[in-house]
């Protein structure tokens, strides 16, 4: 993306320098002051943002970015958001739910995101340009980068296989002879939180003394992985290292992990006090390395 004007906000600010200002409103509003907007006419334009936490402020300061790039005449816009909040709602399942995946991405091509450049995107199941309801997806995976971190941290350098705790993940380990447990969840349990517990996995490996790499999109309970290290462990597996693209690491997920293995990681594409692996190189292997900074 040569000569495209890079607009970084303060949730990227551990990789790239902020030159957007995002602040918030005592009553909670949010406002946004991009000072190099002028430039921006008829330009192409990369934006810069974390979409987690706070996935629902975050996506309206979003909105409002692009709003003033619209208004603005900007040429070509593109939106580097490294997890997609709402992902995982892609399908409606009970009468009446909203697949917000999908209302999520209508809204962002609607505002003017041309293109958004993502990780491990969960709904899409492989690494590369996507469609998904009005939004063009750059797909990026973390897979390599993570498996890689764990050979030389965890199992210095010894063999070890790779395997995803559900089926969705699959394609992260299909050079690696795609292992992966299918798993069911349960029902709903209530109105209040829109939760389903695993209820059932299954996968028949043989891990005894094998070190093995559980390699997903995202840890968010933690329930998946919790259940994927219980059977690696009846299992007796040699050594067991955790590692997913976004880690969001709810509920203390990772004092629960650490009960299993030391080794628990994610990217940064969500800050978090475990990701040891930078979405920078990555970034820069689609020419945005270098911003533009006004
Ligand atoms: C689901 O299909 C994903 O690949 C992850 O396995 C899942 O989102 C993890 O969620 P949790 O940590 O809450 O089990």
């Amino acid at each position: 993306m040569p000569k495209a004007i890079h607009l970084i906000s303060p949730n990227f600010s551990d990789i790239f320098s902020p030159n957007i200002e995002i602040g918030q409103f005592p009553d909670g509003d949010i406002h946004v002051r991009v000072p190099p907007i002028l430039e921006c006419r008829g330009q192409d334009v990369v934006i810069f943002h974390r979409l987690y936490p706070r996935q629902n402020t975050s996506l309206m300061g979003l909105f409002l970015i692009l709003d003033s790039l619209k208004e603005i005449g900007a040429k070509h816009v593109t939106v580097v958001a490294p997890y997609l909040p709402y992902s995982r709602q892609d399908k409606k399942k009970l009468n009446g739910e909203v697949a917000s995946a999908f209302v999520v991405c209508n809204m962002l091509a609607r505002a003017g995101c041309d293109k958004l450049i993502t990780f491990d995107c969960h709904f899409l199941n492989k690494e590369g340009p996507a469609e998904f309801g009005e939004l063009k997806i750059e797909n990026i995976s973390m897979g390599k980068a993570l498996v890689e971190y764990a050979k030389a941290t965890a199992f210095l350098g010894e063999p070890c296989e790779v395997i995803t705790p559900d089926m969705g993940a699959n394609y992260l380990v299909k050079e690696h002879g795609g292992k992966s447990y299918s798993k069911v969840r349960k029902e709903y349990e209530g109105d209040k939180i829109a939760y389903r517990d695993v209820g059932q996995m299954d996968g028949d490996f043989d891990v005894k003394d094998k070190n093995v790499l559980l390699l997903d999109d995202m840890i968010s309970t933690g329930a998946t992985m919790i259940c994927a290290l219980e059977k690696l462990t009846e299992g007796r597996a040699k050594k067991i290292c955790c590692a997913a693209t976004h880690g969001l690491f709810l509920y203390n997920c990772v004092d629960k992990i650490k009960k299993f293995t030391p080794y628990v990681f994610s990217s940064d594409s969500i800050i978090n006090d475990n990701a040891k692996v930078s979405i920078k190189e990555k970034l820069a292997d689609f020419g945005v390395s270098q911003p533009t900074l006004f």
